[in-house]
């Protein structure tokens, strides 16, 4: 039998690169990571809201965060900030591709078009940049390098009026899958999370009487999740400890895609 191998169970001293970090799970990825002595540059296309989510860290006593404004849909800019995060913490660890958007069309309105291109813009193609950019700091990480998708439950079914979301998130499964099978000899692990009903910025037009009515009628644990609830996975994906773990796709929703009636 093999001697027993303590693993290292924690994310102290990595770096972190996160999107969408001004709001809902992007800000909860960032706040948790801190907390957990991780390096983090906090990005999102609304600059002001991400200082003052840095600004909201470093009150609660955790000094090792950087801000960033950046449209993840810029393809300069995405590599700006990679070697600004390397030149800032003197590597690149760990990666969450996190930033998007819901905007719902049938296919029949003519603003399908630009919603189609701006959902795989933002939401698929970053991704792809993104993990190329960051490439060579996460094959250097010293314990291997980690990635995490969001995707949604949106990329295991489809619900009515949300094409090219469901489009870009389908896609995010597949990249997840394609990056594990191709970054595995680097000793970089690629996962994915698929986010149920969370309470967020993306949520937060519907209302509380309809949520909870969702909620009790689709969801075995009859709530909306909270963005903290999908950091801690996202954290525990990139644990050292969690070596063995790519390519898979793990919905966090209370149980939402495995229900029936
Ligand atoms: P949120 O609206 O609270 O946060 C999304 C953040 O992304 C915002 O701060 C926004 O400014 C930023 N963003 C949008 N476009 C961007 C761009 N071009 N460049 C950089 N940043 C940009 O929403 P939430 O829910 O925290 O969203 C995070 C991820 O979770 C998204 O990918 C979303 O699709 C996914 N998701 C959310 C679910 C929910 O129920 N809230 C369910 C399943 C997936």
């Amino acid at each position: 039998m093999l001697p027993y191998q303590p693993l290292n169970r924690s994310v102290a001293g990595k770096t972190l690169f996160v999107t969408g970090a001004a709001s809902g799970m992007g800000r909860a990825t960032a706040h948790l990571f801190a907390r957990e002595g991780a390096n983090v540059m906090a990005t999102d296309l609304n600059g002001e809201g991400v200082e003052a989510v840095a600004a909201e860290i470093r009150e609660a006593g955790f000094e090792t965060v950087r801000a960033m404004a950046l449209d993840v849909s810029d393809q300069d800019a995405l590599k700006t900030a990679v070697a600004a995060t390397v030149e800032a913490f003197g590597g690149l660890d760990i990666l969450i591709n996190n930033a998007g958007f819901a905007r719902q069309a049938h296919p029949s309105e003519d603003a399908y078009e630009d919603i189609w291109r701006a959902s795989i813009d933002v939401m698929l193609s970053a991704h792809q940049r993104l993990i190329r950019a960051a490439l060579p700091h996460l094959m250097a990480s010293s314990e291997g390098g980690r990635i995490v998708n969001i995707a949604s439950t949106e990329g295991l079914g489809a619900t009515p009026l949300n094409g090219p979301y469901v489009a870009a998130k389908h896609g995010v499964i597949g990249l997840t899958r394609a990056m594990a099978v191709d970054l595995g000899r680097d000793g970089i692990t690629c996962n994915c999370i698929c986010p149920g009903p969370i309470i967020t910025g993306i949520t937060d037009a519907i209302s509380d009487e309809h949520k909870t009515i969702y909620a009790k009628r689709r969801v075995p644990l009859r709530r909306y999740g909270i963005p903290e609830e999908v950091a801690n996975i996202t954290l525990s994906l990139c644990l050292p400890a969690a070596s063995y773990l790519t390519g898979a796709i793990i919905p966090v929703d209370g149980g939402m895609s495995i229900k029936n009636a």
